[in-house]
């Protein structure tokens, strides 16, 4: 290539190059596959190398990527970095990060050694090269460690007389964001360290990972409340460190592994061994590292792991080769960029191309209107795929996604398949940029869209039909009032004028339903049979069932515990719902305008007149202390119902979690346990209980758990928990 040409390529990589890696580390929203970007990146390396007088410092080979955001009060406290790092709080200094918590700016501060990246590759030839490089220059005996290389989000956190003192982001490289208070509700990351024989101060590092199981209930729980699901465990990580609220990040499963402490390290003399002292230090480390003693060992490990790898609870994206050394390290040193005496050997995601036959505009309960691709079926990791959601309009645009197009679909241990990129090269001649659309798919009513939200939304809550339906079915479905009728009742039921509020149903009598097509006598007495069971339902179930936005199952139960009638959810302020275990101040928020609303006021007493449960019954308080303080995890199926199961654990003290975490006490595994769980207890060393030896081992009468919750939806297990009764998009 001729320099102008290349002068002319390098700048337009580079502008595609800092665009997706903002996309990536800014708004954790990639639109471009690591693949494709490594790829462009290998091309502006190659063309720089052709012409060094066109490197400048700013290139993205030359510097990290970076999460930072760019505020006037980290400029400022930037210029008294000197006050944070004395250790004395000065009045300004103490003055300053109360403004920073009152804005909801984390407090950036400078890495004490900066957070580098690594050279990386795809290319088995190429890890040869890089042992090769090192054996000529060390010219002397030396050993690899292969570990896995974690995707997640980098985290560096420093320990000062052996307490945990800062944890900051990796930033830019140079500088990160302060989450400390965060990282204290990361459950297997240690505030105190754990025996001795630990630097005064140091610096360790490693990833925030968000295990799969957490990240697809996050997901789950997005899709109730009609947010974007986040593309990929990675960017759910990075998203939850950066939650403004530390109570959130608790409830997001975050799980650490460090593997690198940066700094003077010779008195350790290698890797491996600074990393098994950590460990006994209480730190958390990888199990799955190896020494290697050349490239035969490091190609087994790659070509084991990379099958391996997909039954790991969490996910990784390639194996880390470093050279284990610390003496040699230090003789191979550093570019500006990343180490000499590492690399990384990345997996291609499983990709399959198709083509975008559609794009459909759907409405929500809440009135969000999302995008979903109809693709041409294709099959991926095991799965057809049919439909993916193109989540909102600013993804679309900058997909510049055409119907006709081919577009790349992954799928890397994720519920929902997502488009990567644009085959552009397939692209039919005069395709048009889809117009999203200005009216409301169903109603006809404008679209809004909030100037801070990436989503528009139908305003026209109380005439939408969509919408209303929505909210009838979510009202009715199983983990709520668990009402029999599906889709095409409620269809019914609305089209004829006979349920428009969720209240309607209660006003319903044998001859409205006979009016339905297709309906007899039986099926309406079971229909109004399943409506009267339903004044049963539990207080709690009501609360979720009403729809409230941002209340899933598990907020729902803990405000029903907490407040203990609607009374005093009526009454309650937006501090004293902050007040409530594990509520933060959007969903507070949202409870508050909910029962604020003149409409739904009436609805609750309308329901309240047909006898629904808005009060937790007498009974419900725990029949015995004995699993108290004792969190449990369930998983599979018992000799009674899960929700049986559940109920009996939470009505003897005991707290039921579906994540598995350091807090877990165990295990609790039925039959067609989720592999999942039992893979990750088995990481995190959780014992692994089974029906017989929990009964065995607290005492408890199974038959009288089965009586007392007679009347809560039974439920139908599938070993997992999976979605169920959620938009029909997601079944793809
Ligand atoms: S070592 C001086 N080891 O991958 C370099 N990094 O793509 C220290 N990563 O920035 C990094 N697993 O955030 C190292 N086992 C591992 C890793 C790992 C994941 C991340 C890390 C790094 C990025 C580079």
């Amino acid at each position: 290539m001729d320099r102008t040409s290349a002068e002319k390529r390098i700048v337009e990589l580079r502008e595609i190059l800092w665009e997706n890696s903002r996309r990536y580390y800014v708004e954790n929203a990639p639109t471009m596959s690591d693949y494709d970007y490594d790829h462009l990146m290998y091309e502006l390396e190659a063309l720089e190398q052709e012409f060094p007088d066109l490197i400048t410092p700013d290139s993205p080979t030359q510097k990290v990527g970076s999460d930072l955001a760019d505020t006037e009060e980290n400029r400022k406290a930037a210029e008294h970095e000197k006050d944070a790092r004395s250790g004395q709080p000065t009045e300004r200094e103490m003055s300053m990060s109360e403004d920073f918590e009152a804005k909801n700016i984390f407090r950036q501060y400078a890495h004490q050694y900066p957070m580098l990246s690594l050279g990386n590759t795809y290319s088995i030839e190429e890890v040869e090269a890089f042992a090769d490089r090192a054996t000529k220059t060390l010219d002397r005996p030396f050993t690899f460690n292969c570990e896995l290389k974690f995707d997640g989000t980098g985290i560096s956190l420093t320990y000062r007389k052996g307490k945990l003192f800062r944890a900051l982001t990796r930033g830019d490289g140079t500088k990160g964001d302060d989450v400390t208070k965060n990282v204290k509700h990361i459950q297997n990351i240690p505030q105190s360290l754990k025996g001795s024989g630990y630097p005064e101060e140091f610096e360790i590092r490693g990833e925030i990972v968000m295990p799969y199981d957490s990240f697809d209930q996050l997901n789950r729980e997005r899709l109730i409340n009609e947010d974007t699901p986040f593309a990929n465990p990675r960017n759910a990580a990075s998203g939850s460190l950066k939650l403004i609220d530390p109570k959130e990040v608790g409830k997001r499963g975050l799980y650490c592994i460090l593997y690198h402490i940066p700094g003077d390290i010779m008195q350790f003399g290698t890797h491996s061994h600074a990393m098994e002292c950590a460990k006994e230090w209480g730190l958390p480390i990888s199990d799955k590292s190896k020494v290697c003693r050349n490239i035969d060992e490091i190609e087994e490990y790659i070509n084991f792991w990379d099958t391996e790898r997909k039954k790991l609870p969490y996910a990784t994206d390639g194996i880390v080769i470093k050279i284990n050394e610390i003496a040699a390290q230090m003789d191979l040193g550093y570019t500006s960029k990343s180490p000499r005496w590492a690399v990384a050997y990345k997996f291609k995601a499983e990709q399959a191309l198709t083509e975008v036959l559609s794009i459909d505009y759907q409405v929500g309960r809440t009135g969000s209107v999302t995008p979903v691709a109809n693709l041409a079926p294709v099959l991926l990791s095991g799965t057809t795929v049919k439909r993916a959601t193109l989540n909102n309009s600013d993804f679309m645009a900058s997909l510049d996604i055409r119907i006709g197009d081919y577009v790349y679909v992954e799928k890397g241990g994720e519920i929902i398949p997502k488009i990567t990129s644009v085959e552009l090269k397939k692209r039919p001649e005069h395709s048009q940029r889809p117009e999203f659309p200005t009216l409301c798919p169903d109603c006809g009513t404008p679209l809004v869209k909030a100037e801070d939200e990436a989503r528009f939304y139908c305003p026209y809550s109380e005439g939408c039909p969509t919408q209303i339906k929505g909210r009838l079915l979510h009202f009715m479905s199983r983990k709520a009032m668990n009402i029999l009728a599906g889709e095409a009742t409620v269809d019914q039921l609305y089209d004829l004028g006979m349920v428009r509020s969720i209240a309607d149903f209660y006003d319903l009598k044998m001859p409205d339903l006979l009016r339905l097509d297709g309906w007899k006598e039986k099926s309406a007495i079971n229909f109004l049979n399943s409506l009267e069971k339903s004044k049963q339902v539990t207080f709690d179930h009501v609360l979720f069932a009403l729809g409230i936005r941002n209340v899933g199952e598990i907020t729902a139960r803990t405000m029903a515990r907490h407040f203990k009638n609607i009374d005093a959810i009526l009454a309650a302020s937006i501090e004293e719902l902050t007040e409530v275990e594990d509520i933060g101040g959007i969903i507070a928020e949202s409870i508050y305008s909910y029962f604020k609303q003149e409409k739904h006021i009436d609805e609750i007493a309308r329901l309240r007149e047909a006898g629904l449960q808005f009060a937790m019954a007498e009974d419900e308080g725990p029949r015995s202390e004995i699993l108290k303080g004792t969190t449990i995890v369930i998983s599979g199926n018992f000799s009674i119902s899960r929700e049986s199961m559940k109920k009996l654990i939470e009505a003897n003290g005991g707290k039921n979690s579906s994540s598995l975490s350091k807090k877990t006490a165990f295990l609790l595994a039925g039959t067609k346990a989720g592999p999942e769980k039992l893979k990750k207890a088995e990481t995190l060393q959780i014992p692994v209980k089974t029906e017989e030896e929990f009964f065995q081992m607290t005492g408890l009468e199974k038959e009288i758990a089965e009586q007392q919750t007679l009347f809560t939806p039974p439920s139908v297990s599938t070993g997992e928990e999976g979605p169920e009764e959620e938009p029909n998009l997601f079944n793809m």
